[in-house]
């Protein structure tokens, strides 16, 4: 992900990005054994991360915030040119597919809402009817009985 250190450039400690980021330095090195951020090397071997990192670690933080899996926010920056740091279009790129996302998500949960509002003070955990205890009721499309038995239609 970067590029070998430079030396005339301010390289950041672990201790310096966490306190810029407001992370814990375990975040970071969690971070780094997902892929998200890399750091490199000095001469006494402690870990120096560029500059770029505290961008990159808002974009992480800031996806981590609306609920992006971890795994979503490593493949969104994969897709970067040389898995450069987001830059503003970058992100108003990835913040607009993330906010799809949310949308969805927000629906979704409305949706159980309601179910959930049709079992208060019901209490039948039903197979048959209750939307919670078996949605997407498939099997039971078919009929009843053991429908797991019968062969699977063509
Ligand atoms: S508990 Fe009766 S419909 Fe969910």
């Amino acid at each position: 992900m970067s590029a070998p250190l430079d030396p005339k450039k301010k390289q950041l400690s672990v201790g310096e990005v966490a306190d810029r980021c407001g992370v814990a330095v375990s975040t970071l090195h969690f971070y780094e054994r997902k892929g998200l951020i890399a750091s490199q090397r000095n001469a006494v071997n402690q870990r120096r991360y560029t500059r770029d990192v505290l961008r990159r670690v808002a974009v992480i933080r800031t996806a981590q915030r609306v609920g992006v899996p971890l795994a979503e926010i490593g493949a969104a920056l994969a897709t970067l040119p040389d898995s450069r740091t987001p830059n503003a279009v970058d992100w108003a790129r990835l913040s607009q597919i993330w906010r799809r996302d949310l949308d969805a998500r927000i629906a979704h949960l409305v949706e159980l809402r309601e179910q959930l509002d049709g079992c208060i003070g019901c209490g039948c955990l039903s197979l048959a009817a209750c939307p919670l205890r078996n949605p997407d009721d498939v099997l039971g499309q078919r009929g009843s009985g053991a429908q797991r038995l019968s062969p699977e239609p063509e």
